[in-house]
């Protein structure tokens, strides 16, 4: 996208309204309006082919006739006449243009979707929307669009697929006292899209945080790539995140993929912030529009009410943020400013007390020490007090330091003077809540932006794509037998081609091959069916293990070819697989995904009833490096286990991270031709013994 046509969307110099009305209560009425009642200082034109004069401004009668070409067309025209609209947009030479219009793709008319789409390439146009409210803007004094009014000023941008929500969420702007710069309605994304536009406003000097509304993206890659650069945080609400991508799986991890794992996973290699629902959205806006990221961990909340600062403990501990007390020279200070049955611990107990002053030096002094990364200021409303006075002490505390770098957040509890005193402390760049926890929300979110980017901070080295050639011809042979899945053996030629230690497997025709091959492997052994038509072996009675001699090889041959007919009596048997039985380890499990989203995306789990019950698993799009993989492995729920519970060793984690890095860039490297696979079960051994694939699957893609 050039992001030069971004510029004449954004911030248009002259704005065209292709289909304005004189008719109040129509949207090409209302878009005038608003563009008039905004206070846009640019030149507008309403276009109209009958009306001479629209909110006493001189209509133009055609596109074609406008005197200049503007930066930006908005199109309130209905959707059989927008092609034709669009098409002299473009001989005029305009730059941009708003597509208001609905009745395109999200209606299944993609055809006129893509109509317009080719006439605005052919003439280097670009395009929001369709299906948009429009754009607002405060910086630019620009409403355009049918939103009743600019947002609540603030240095937060929004992008939103949903049209509805950005108009309920510019209300909100104004209850909730959270600053907006922007708004943009991103509609069908049918040519700009998030990562344009996060591209865009990551140089836009009004906007400090980019507050995403997500249902889905066209290219998850693209957005990835586009946040990642980006210098200043992003915090997305993804909506829909049920039976996303699980229901057609063939795999296991198939059929662990949902939209919150991948879309968190994908978030994360981004570096953007979550927020779990709307009203988190607002609270986390707040904080990471007006302050910096708390970059170390010492955070003081200090409070004049025990139970308000109990309620931030509690919360801080559900966010994971740890609280320890300040040294004991930052303690005594603190004691001066404050009744004797104060507390000077964390928190720092001011006590009812508390007047401007003593919120004054104890915040003055705390916030200036170097011990301090971070303060939470709590204030509940009392008799004595008066919350606007004691907001302006914070205030005046916090400058007096002059640090900028330390985040700091205050939570007014009480009533309508609380409120006028948060709103206050807002314009004046201090995020306030009403509630202590939200407040703590809010700091919450300034440490995750810092960690999350620290995280991606280091780019670190993958693994070389070393077996696509052997790969490739395997899967060729498949395909041309008609196959949509490999074998066991074939998916372990390919794991072992790209460097992946499996249990050495062979394949037997006959009985006698089978005690050949299980002498030259040596007892004790697994031996396994091997048929395209039978892809879950041991629920056919396909799977004889720790067979330990060539009697049991023998019976083991026939029970297995008895069982595997009588599960499925015309399936293709191809024979059966003679394997090395490898000794007992922990078992886990390392998967992929090709998700319509993201494409390759890798997972990794414990096995057992951690993956069974708790699906406790975690995914990565593929490829990673090998600290995105040291963070994936940490991050399951159980992975004390692998540090040796209960007294056991601890398990080779080096071995199993270099296992899921080589899986990530094999699944990257044959995205084209895979679609599901399945390393299950691995099983990791004692630190510096390695591992071993004990079972392989590889589904295809469909072509
Ligand atoms: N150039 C300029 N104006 C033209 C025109 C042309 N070539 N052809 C027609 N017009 C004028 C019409 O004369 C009319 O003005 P009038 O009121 O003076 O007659 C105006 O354009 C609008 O056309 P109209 O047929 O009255 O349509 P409408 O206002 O009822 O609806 C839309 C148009 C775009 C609003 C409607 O089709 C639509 O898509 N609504 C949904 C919008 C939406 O919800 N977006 C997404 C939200 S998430």
């Amino acid at each position: 996208m050039d992001q030069s046509s971004l510029n004449s969307l954004l911030k248009p110099k002259s704005v065209a309204v292709v289909g304005a009305s004189s008719q109040p209560g129509k949207i090409g009425y209302t878009v005038i309006e608003n563009l008039i009642k905004g206070g846009y200082k640019g030149k507008l034109y309403p276009i109209n082919p009958t009306a001479t004069e629209i909110l006493s401004l001189p209509v133009v009668p055609s596109v074609t006739a406008l005197p200049e070409a503007v930066d930006l067309a908005v199109i309130t025209v209905p959707v059989k006449l927008v092609a034709q609209v669009v098409e002299e947009c473009g001989q005029k030479g305009i730059k941009a243009l708003s597509v208001i219009t609905s009745g395109f793709s999200e209606v299944g008319r993609k055809d006129l979707e893509d109509q317009m789409l080719e006439i605005a390439r052919r003439y280097g146009m670009c395009v929001l929307g369709p299906n948009i409210v429009g754009t607002l803007s405060n910086s630019d004094e620009l409403n355009a669009s049918f939103a009743p009014f600019l947002p609540f000023p603030g240095k937060a941008t929004l992008i939103t697929q949903s049209g509805a929500l950005l108009i309920a969420m510019d209300a909100i702007t104004y209850t909730r006292k959270v600053g907006f710069d922007k708004m943009i309605s991103i509609g069908n994304m049918a040519d700009v899209d998030f990562a344009d536009l996060i591209t865009w406003l990551d140089t836009d000097p009004n906007t400090s945080c980019i507050c995403l509304y997500i249902e889905g993206f066209k290219d998850g890659r693209k957005f990835i790539e586009a946040s990642r650069k980006t210098k200043k945080p992003i915090i997305a609400l993804k909506a829909g995140v049920s039976a996303h991508g699980a229901a057609a799986a063939a795999s296991h991890t198939g059929s662990l993929a949902g939209a919150v794992k991948v879309y968190g996973a994908a978030f994360q290699q981004a570096g953007v912030v979550q927020a779990s629902d709307l009203n988190n959205l607002f609270d986390r806006t707040l904080a990471l529009s007006l302050q910096p990221p708390l970059r170390k961990e010492n955070l003081l909340i200090i409070t004049n009410g025990g139970g308000v600062g109990v309620l931030a403990t509690d919360a801080a501990e559900r966010y994971g943020i740890p609280l320890k007390f300040a040294p004991a020279d930052v303690q005594e200070e603190l004691k001066k400013h404050m009744p004797a049955f104060g507390s000077a611990k964390n928190p720092v107990d001011l006590t009812g007390m508390a007047g401007n002053d003593w919120y004054y030096e104890s915040v003055k002094f705390a916030y200036a020490h170097p011990w301090t990364d971070g303060l939470v200021v709590l204030y509940c409303e009392t008799a004595m007090t008066n919350p606007l006075e004691i907001a302006q002490a914070i205030k005046k505390a916090i400058d007096e330091t002059g640090v900028k770098d330390h985040p700091v957040v205050v939570s007014m509890v009480g009533g309508t003077r609380c409120d006028q005193a948060m709103q206050w402390l807002v314009e004046n760049g201090i995020p306030a809540y009403p509630a202590p926890d939200e407040a703590m929300n809010g700091m919450a979110a300034l440490r995750e932006y810092n960690n999350i980017r620290q995280m991606i901070a280091d780019d670190g080295d993958g693994c070389d794509p070393t077996g696509s050639k052997i790969s490739r011809e395997i899967i060729a042979k498949a395909r041309a037998d008609g196959r949509g899945s490999l074998t066991e053996i074939e998916a372990k030629q390919v794991f072992s081609a790209y460097g992946l230690p499996v249990t050495e497997t062979n394949l037997s025709k006959s009985e006698d091959e089978a005690v050949t091959l299980a002498k030259k492997t040596g007892f004790p052994i697994v031996m396994k069916v091997v048929s395209p038509d039978i892809i879950h072996k041991s629920d056919a009675g396909g799977v004889k293990v720790n067979i330990k001699d060539e009697a049991g090889v023998r019976s083991a041959y026939q029970t297995i070819l008895k069982n595997c007919k009588a599960y499925k009596a015309d399936a293709d048997i191809r024979g059966i697989a003679v394997q090395e039985m490898a000794p007992l380890g922990t078992e886990v499990i390392v998967g992929s995904i090709n998700d319509p989203t993201f494409g390759p995306t890798v997972m990794f789990g414990l096995g057992g009833i951690f993956v069974e019950v708790l699906k406790d698993v975690t995914f990565r799009v593929a490829p990673v490096n090998k600290q995105q993989v040291s963070q994936m492995v940490g991050e399951i729920r159980s992975v004390a286990i692998l540090a040796g519970a209960r007294g056991e060793a601890p398990r080779d984690r080096a071995a199993l991270e270099d296992l899921i890095c080589r899986y990530a860039t094999m699944v990257y490297d044959l995205r084209d031709e895979v679609a599901e696979t399945d390393a299950n079960p691995v099983l990791v051994y004692e630190e510096g013994k390695g591992l071993k694939v004990v079972d392989a699957r590889v589904i295809l893609k469909k072509k």
